[in-house]
């Protein structure tokens, strides 16, 4: 595998199919016979011959273009000088790329771009990966016949409103690549080219600046330009990187792979690999530029104890924690019995990780009570694709997008939440493929640039088992179910069940229309597109999962794909877009309490006993306990020891107050994590964490594919999280030790049948692979189900719509949702500590212009949002995305509190907390029934936004350099000093809230 990929000039012409036929013609390049297929230009049969044209316009992630005329080719038999970019090969055709007459039009061109280019190459940023510089060089330009002093654009200024890349006009050469890849790679159609002839320059929205365009900070743009035009920030402040490790990112479940480019132990740029399978050279501003975090001063990097949560943390040796925490759980289990004890694992962490944490539980603590943060998010996804299709993962690969030609897009806005997958389903929309967007909110794609979904079903909460039985309603009845694919895989008693049952009066449009507000005419479109239209694929996310029937709906969605046939090959299938980097690793590595590693339930003797053996201790048979159980046998008082690995379970986890109750009352809470997070105010001990930089080991991203996560640096602890778990687990008497993380994927490998062809060796030679990889299916599985199902044939299950218990009321009159946004990550952990908080500095109730009317609500004013369970403040934003009777928040800061609203309602199957519905009622101001808002955290909250103030009135007057200052003094001082030390204080009971606003107005000021 090598990580330097030649850019061959244009992209392969697409095949009509993956694996398509492609008619292949043979031409001849500078004496070089080679054939290649129909439709591919001359300059990528030349560069597969071997033969590099010079090119400034041309790369082969962008359509040709054709505009900088360096590429100039003559070809026998025809006039001129055509360009090799734009020009496809045809049978027979002889081509030549060195001619003098050639090498004279390049020198010319390439002449006049460096009349008008500054020469500080020595100083430039971009010194040494420039192609201009590299074009000068290839073409032997050796002297400017016209001089450098005609008209110019070198007087140009600087665009520095990104945090993250700098756009120097002056530098630009026009070539349109930048707004080539924000077009065709991203999808944003920021970037234009603005005046005509010498005056054209590149232009970023109306305003001409960076910030305040439509732009979504991707990077694509930066990666595309030839020039130092658009640079990143840290390469003009740190120079070019020395050294590559390839790695994945530990964002969201597109799992895109991703150069570290380093100079020693510090990372210069993080850039996208074009041979990664999950985003072929793309990235969004996450994973791309969102990785300061790693460094941030917040870090902790020792091992702390401490006897009681009042108690000061002490800072102490790996040894020292290691045996305070055994000492504590051996002790809860003396007293309190073997099942008093659990353990939490995190989506965020590897899977060696993940595999060592459960492998603790169950050997050394000697119970099942491992559970994982996936609880709370995609467990109904496991649970309804197993019991419709026999596994529970996703079926197709990213890839299968290309193919799709009518995209049902459920409780999912990829926009925001799975960028890079985003870009690629928009590409597909722009080709032509149709879109029906089922969800409560507005989102970006029901109408965004050059994109208009044909169907939006804007359903309320919580009603998404009542669209997919009326959608299903009308294939049935109207005779549009694929009976063919039916009879062929799917069980036909269990179809003739559910098809009676879909078929009932009671499950069409116009009966659900008055639970879903839905006009059944357009459920009835949205069925017959979906039946009739091609290719149909479903993609979903958590607005399917996170509520009472979701396990129900996704086997609802399952049921639609078989009765339409969509299933099992390209284009089709059924797609869980994944919340976290490792959302897919984590239930794979069996850390829920019912399953061992590859979804094996722990009551089958057989599997078992091969762990048994190979671990050399006893497994039990019963399942153990899951989070929510875990939370009330704590309260009752028998649940008293948790390990917390990498999760934030107190400001994730629905109902904040009764997760609170639930950690107080435990005598041993371990949280292993990169920061002290809310949850560590209730922990006894500090394991520190690492960060992705650091890791040695691999993710599953949502298309099952296995992607190494490499080290950049060392540990910065100087452990790996797993020896640190090993080590806890021998303190407690279970031996368990590995000299690399590899050998923890071998013993993966051995015990887990879909992971028996993986090995770290495999992955660094391919590149990653998707499971199952094994004997029967040795390349890895990018398609399931293509012959038949992992359970045999296709089973359908009736999906009655139960109508959540929580319901608006006179009380309660609005039903609040929950989301997220592009440049922020799930509790904002990570993002919250990097420059992304300049695009999203605090969470905002989005509601619609009548409820606010009616409620005397003002746009940017604070608001207060009552629930049946707590209280909150957020300020509003008053906007039609949402519905009237439907509110909207993000969950991205602490103080905001989503989950001190959200109620434990959960999913009947899988105890998923119903995050998505939750009514509401909102009042303007902080209102006089909230008096728990004088709690400090909500105190704090309103300081943070006075500080805010404070920085924008600093800003007003001040220069750009000055304003960055305060922007970055404020995020010292919210993060750090604020959320730690003042937070901390004020709950110790050391000084009081009003103590706290005079001692932030002073800090402030001497910051400022
Ligand atoms: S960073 Fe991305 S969205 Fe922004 S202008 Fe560049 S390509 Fe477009
Ligand atoms: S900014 Fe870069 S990519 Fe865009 S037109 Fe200028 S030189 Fe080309
Ligand atoms: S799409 Fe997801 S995996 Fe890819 S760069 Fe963004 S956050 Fe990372
Ligand atoms: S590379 Fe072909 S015209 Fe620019």
């Amino acid at each position: 595998m090598t990580l330097i990929s030649h850019d061959l000039g244009t992209p392969a012409p697409k095949p009509s199919s993956r694996n398509g036929e492609q008619t292949e013609v043979e031409v001849t390049i500078d004496g070089v016979k080679i054939s290649v297929a129909e439709g591919t230009s001359v300059m990528r049969a030349a560069a597969l011959a071997g033969v590099d044209v010079p090119k400034l316009c041309a790369t082969d992630s962008l359509d040709p273009f054709g505009s900088c005329r360096l590429c100039l080719v003559e070809i026998d038999g025809r006039k001129g000088t055509p360009a090799s970019c734009t020009t496809p090969c045809s049978p027979g055709m002889t081509v030549s790329t060195q001619t003098p007459k050639l090498e004279r039009l390049r020198r010319g061109v390439m002449e006049l771009y460096i009349s008008d280019h500054p020469l500080d190459c020595l100083t430039c940023a971009a010194n040494g990966d420039c192609e201009l510089q590299d074009m000068s060089g290839a073409v032997g330009l050796r002297d400017v016949r016209y001089g450098y002093d005609g008209d110019n654009h070198l007087s140009l200024g600087k665009d520095t409103s990104n945090p993250y890349f700098t756009f120097d006009s002056s530098k630009c050469i026009v070539c349109n690549r930048c707004v080539r890849a924000c077009e065709e790679i991203q999808g944003t159609f920021a970037l234009t080219i603005e005046g005509r002839g010498f005056g054209s320059r590149v232009a970023a929205g109306f305003n001409g600046n960076f910030f305040d365009s439509p732009c979504v900070s991707c990077g694509a743009c930066v990666q595309a330009c030839p020039t130092a035009t658009l640079t990143e920030n840290t390469v003009i402040e740190l120079g070019q990187p020395r050294r590559t490790v390839l790695t994945t990112c530990a964002y969201c479940g597109v799992g895109c792979s991703f150069k570290a480019e380093m100079q020693g132990e510090t990372v210069v740029r993080m850039t996208p690999y074009k041979n990664g399978g999950a985003n072929e050279g793309h990235s969004c501003v996450k994973g791309r530029f969102a990785w300061g975090y790693a460094n941030h001063q917040d870090r902790q990097l020792e091992p702390m104890i401490r006897e009681s949560i009042t108690d000061e943390w002490k800072k102490v040796s790996f040894e020292e924690a290691i045996a305070f925490a055994a000492g504590k759980l051996q002790s809860i289990q003396s007293r309190h019995g073997k099942y008093s004890i659990g353990a939490i694992t995190s989506s965020r962490c590897t899977n060696e990780e993940v595999f060592v944490v459960q492998k603790m539980v169950r050997a050394a603590f000697g119970n099942n009570n491992v559970d994982t943060c996936a609880r709370v998010c995609h467990s109904p996804t496991g649970f309804g694709l197993s019991n419709a299709f026999g596994t529970s993962a996703g079926t197709q690969d990213f890839k299968s997008v290309e193919y799709a030609d009518v995209i049902l897009l459920i409780g999912a806005n990829p926009t925001d939440a799975h960028p890079v997958f985003a870009s690629r389903m928009k590409k597909r929309l722009r080709e032509g493929a149709k879109l029906i967007v089922v969800d409560p909110r507005k989102i970006d794609l029901v109408k965004t640039a050059h994109i208009e979904a044909s169907g939006f079903l804007q359903l309320k909460p919580g009603t998404n088992v009542a669209i997919i039985n009326s959608l299903a309603h009308v294939i049935v009845t109207e005779g549009l179910a694929d009976t063919t694919f039916i009879a062929e895989r799917c069980e036909p008693s269990e179809y003739a069940v559910w098809s009676e049952f879909v078929s009932r009066e009671e499950n069409s449009p116009e009966a659900m229309e008055a639970h879903t507000g839905v006009p059944a005419a357009q459920v009835r479109e949205a069925a017959r597109l979906f039946a009739t239209g091609g290719n149909g694929a479903i993609y979903y996310g958590l607005g399917v999962t996170e509520h009472s029937q979701g396990s129900t709906m996704v086997m609802g969605m399952a049921n639609l794909a078989m009765a339409t046939g969509n299933l099992g090959r390209d284009g089709v299938g059924v797609n869980p877009l994944r919340g976290q980097n490792n959302v897919q690793g984590s239930c794979d590595m069996g850390s829920f309490p019912h399953e061992l590693p590859g979804y094996r339930h722990v009551s089958d003797d057989a599997t078992r006993t091969m762990f048994e053996q190979l671990w050399g201790t006893v497994i039990q048979s019963e399942p153990g306990l899951r989070i929510p159980n875990m939370f009330d046998t704590a309260i009752d008082g028998n649940f008293k020891g948790l390990f917390v690995h990498g999760e934030d379970i107190a400001q994730s986890d629905p109902n904040t107050a009764h997760v609170e109750s639930a950690l107080s009352a435990m005598e041993c809470v371990i949280v292993q994590d990169l920061f002290l997070n809310e949850t560590a105010r209730f922990a006894h001990v500090f394991f520190p964490g690492t960060s992705f930089l650091e890791k040695d080991g691999t993710f599953t991203n949502a298309e099952r594919r296995i992607n190494r996560v490499r080290p950049a640096m060392r540990p910065q602890t100087g452990k790996h999280e797993w020896q640190i778990v090993c080590e806890l687990a021998n303190a407690l008497g279970h031996p368990m030790a590995y000299n690399e993380s590899s050998e923890i994927m071998d013993e993966i490998a051995a015990l887990t049948p879909t992971f028996k062809g993986v090995s770290f060796a495999r992955l660094d030679e391919e590149g990653s692979v998707q499971w199952p990889c094994n004997d029967a299916n040795p390349n890895g599985t990018p398609i399931m189900h293509k012959e038949k199902f992992v359970r045999g044939l296709g089973k359908f299950t009736p999906t009655p719509y139960v109508p959540t218990e929580e319901k608006s009321t006179r009380k309660f009159p609005l039903l609040l949702t929950t989301g997220r946004i592009l440049s922020q990550y799930n509790v904002g952990a990570q993002t919250r500590r990097t420059k992304n908080v300049a695009w999203h500095a605090e969470d905002l109730l989005e509601i619609h212009p009548s409820d606010a009317l009616e409620r005397g609500v003002r746009d940017g004013e604070e608001v207060t949002i009552s629930s049946r369970v707590g209280n909150t403040v957020l300020r509003a934003q008053i906007t039609e995305r949402v519905a009237p009777g439907v509110v909207y928040t993000t969950f991205h800061y602490p103080i905001s509190g989503a989950n001190v609203i959200t109620t434990d309602n959960s999913d009947w199957a899988t105890n998923c907390p119903e995050y998505k519905v939750t009514a509401v009622q909102v009042s303007p101001g902080r209102s006089a029934a909230t008096a728990e808002l004088d709690h400090p955290a909500h105190r704090l909250s309103a300081l943070v936004r006075m500080a805010n103030q404070i920085a924008r009135q600093f800003a007003a007057d001040s220069s750009l350099d000055a304003v960055k200052a305060t922007v970055a003094h404020l995020e010292r001082f919210w993060e750090h000093e604020m959320r730690v030390d003042l937070a901390q204080a004020v709950e110790a009971g050391s000084i009081t809230v009003d103590d706290v606003v005079v001692e932030a107005v002073r800090r402030l000021t001497v910051h400022a």
